[in-house]
């Protein structure tokens, strides 16, 4: 941050009234105003905002090294998670910084702040001129779209120099929620292709629901939560709601074949009224599809403030609650590049955290095959997503069936996302895996479209094409997209989880080193290797659409394939010989 934040400094004099000694914070993060939203003015002096500071915590290479040995099979402290307070002690800031911060916020006249378990997050809540002279640069303005609003800064952001070094970034300031339109490829013409043919094409037509899942995937109707105290949860980030009853009527129409719960249990935030959402419903519906009888909870995070990040409000929610379900399916994505260093990096020690607690995080990788993006001399390059780069949390891909009408053979699904991180570099876990793509595709993309050292991914899929769902009461055929893919692969994930737990294992946690692992350990049935089919990327002359194929073994598309959950379970699962609890 020092150089980057001493070249704007100067800058900085310009546009605020205590040029002093500031440095601007995330000087490279785009302010960017997305589609649909409108400029409403600037708030009030007195208008309340509520600002998130990350504070900078301590001891992130004892994390990296905890996560490798308590997420290796072969380690002799695997599964030894920690409790969120022993996290708390390992990575919390120093008490200095921590009374720097405090005496700073207080000294500007804010006392509205709370803090989390592990204290490595402030949340304050201030009057906008307060936090505009807290934050030098800063300028609070109003954004509409429909019935929405939100509160953000197009002005970049300072804090004194003697704070700088305390804090990762403060959010609130720049960052719209991020949209979800990953669901529904193709939708209006396939909608209308429906219309059309009405049920005669549809009664043909195999549209994949939970027994499809079940029977594809070699689940019988043994494989179920056997546990009260095991569970798995969704999170949703839009004001999007699911709808219980929405779920029931799901079960009843697709449910018939396996033990199930027709509800979930817990929602952790504001659950509205609305009108179901598409997404919201998808995810319910299918991580209680193959995660049946376990548990559900939805952590439902629309900000419940116009200046509030929600995809930061969950991770803050995680940091403050001990008990928390083992499994997270997150279907949500921006470009990396829409983010600035410093909020990705942060980010991905959140993710960290997760993995030394023992919880299992997966990620959609996205929808827009390999992505692209020109860049500013004119050429592309391809444009991997995050958080599904990040080396810290599973990344789920997609696939379909190869002949629409056999639930046999999964090919690519062309949508899949997939790539090389700019961001991060390549994992020990997966390093491996990746070079032996990389020696042995037959035709790559040119290397100036990818970053070859970076994070590969994704690192397993499942169907992704033309789900059913039920939403606002009625079935809906043809969803698609990797946040169908993503919780039917977490449903699985909490269900080997009560296996383990069942035996007194503990849970699977950070799933990627054991599934890189599974291949040389002789599991090398436990994952259906997809090998055909190319996703989509750049339309130009380069690379004329086509971004990578796969192929044998891991690719970054499909990544190892798609889970053969008898064989999984044998692999990850407890052992034969382990007692009943
Ligand atoms: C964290 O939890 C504590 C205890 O429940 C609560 O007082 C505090 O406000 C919470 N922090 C945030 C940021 O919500
Ligand atoms: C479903 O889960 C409950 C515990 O939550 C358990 O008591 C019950 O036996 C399970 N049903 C089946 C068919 O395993
Ligand atoms: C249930 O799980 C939570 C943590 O997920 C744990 O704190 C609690 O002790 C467990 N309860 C039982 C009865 O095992
Ligand atoms: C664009 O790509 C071409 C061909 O690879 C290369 O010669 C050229 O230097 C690139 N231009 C820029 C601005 O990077
Ligand atoms: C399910 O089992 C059959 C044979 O038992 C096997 O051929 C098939 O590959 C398995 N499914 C997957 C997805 O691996």
């Amino acid at each position: 941050m020092g150089v980057r934040g001493r070249r704007w400094a100067l800058a900085l004099c310009a546009v605020a009234w205590s040029c002093a000694a500031a440095l601007l914070l995330e000087a490279d993060q785009p302010f960017r105003v997305p589609d649909g939203w409108s400029h409403a003015g600037r708030v009030p002096a007195d208008h309340s905002v509520e600002l998130t500071l990350a504070l900078r915590q301590r001891g992130i290479a004892r994390l990296h090294r905890l996560i490798r040995t308590v997420s290796d099979p072969g380690s002799p402290q695997y599964g030894r998670f920690l409790t969120l307070e022993e996290l708390r002690r390992l990575i919390q800031p120093s008490p200095g910084a921590v009374a720097a911060v405090e005496k700073w916020l207080r000294s500007s006249g804010v006392e509205e702040c709370r803090s989390v378990t592990t204290r490595d997050f402030l949340q304050c809540r201030m009057a906008a001129s307060v936090a505009e002279r807290l934050l030098p640069g800063a300028e609070f303005h109003r954004y509409a779209q429909g019935g929405r609003s939100v509160v953000r800064s197009p002005r970049p952001y300072g804090v004194p120099e003697d704070i700088a070094p305390h804090i990762d970034f403060v959010g609130g300031l720049h960052r719209f929620p991020a949209e979800r339109k990953v669901v529904s490829r193709a939708w209006a013409k396939k909608e209308a292709e429906w219309e059309r043919s009405k049920g005669a094409r549809a009664a043909f037509h195999l549209g994949v629901t939970p027994s499809i899942l079940r029977k594809r995937y070699n689940m019988t109707a043994e494989d179920v939560g056997q546990l009260a105290n095991n569970s798995q949860a969704c999170a949703q980030f839009l004001e999007q709601y699911f709808h219980q009853a929405d779920v029931a009527e799901f079960m009843e129409l697709f449910g018939s074949s396996f033990r199930h719960r027709s509800s979930v249990d817990r929602v952790v935030g504001p659950q509205g009224r609305g009108k179901a959402g598409l997404e919201a419903s998808l995810d319910v519906e299918y991580i209680m599809s193959t995660g049946a009888n376990i548990s559900t909870w939805v952590f439902s995070n629309a900000g419940r403030h116009e200046s509030q990040e929600p995809f930061l409000e969950w991770l803050l929610v995680l940091s403050n609650t001990s008990a928390v379900p083992w499994v997270h399916s997150v279907s949500y994505g921006d470009a990396e590049d829409s983010l600035s260093r410093a909020y990705v990096e942060r980010l991905n020690v959140e993710f960290m955290k997760a993995a030394a607690r023992g919880l299992t995080v997966l990620f959609a990788s996205g929808d827009d095959g390999s992505g692209c993006r020109r860049e500013p001399g004119g050429n592309h390059t391809f444009r991997p997503s995050f958080p599904a780069s990040s080396p810290y949390v599973t990344t789920v891909g997609g696939t379909s069936f190869r002949n629409p009408f056999l639930v046999t053979e999964e090919v690519t699904d062309y949508i899949s996302g997939g790539g090389f991180s700019n961001v991060f570099s390549m994992p020990d876990y997966q390093a491996a895996a990746v070079q032996q793509f990389l020696r042995s595709a037959p035709a790559l993309p040119p290397e100036s479209y990818f970053n070859r050292g970076g994070r590969a991914y994704p690192d397993l899929a499942a169907l992704s094409d033309n789900y059913w769902v039920v939403s606002n009461r009625v079935p809906l055929p043809w969803v698609s997209g990797t946040s169908a893919s993503t919780p039917v692969v977490a449903g699985m994930v909490a269900l080997i989880n009560d296996r383990r737990l069942r035996r007194g294992l503990a849970p699977l946690g950070f799933l990627n080193p054991a599934l890189y692992g599974l291949r040389r350990r002789g599991h090398r049935d436990a994952i259906y290797d997809v090998t055909r089919g190319c996703h989509v990327s750049c339309l130009d002359g380069a690379v004329q659409g086509r971004g990578f194929c796969a192929g044998p073994a891991w690719d970054p598309v499909t990544g190892w394939g798609t889970p053969n959950f008898p064989r999984l379970l044998e692999a990850l699962g407890p052992p034969p010989d382990a007692p009943h609890k």
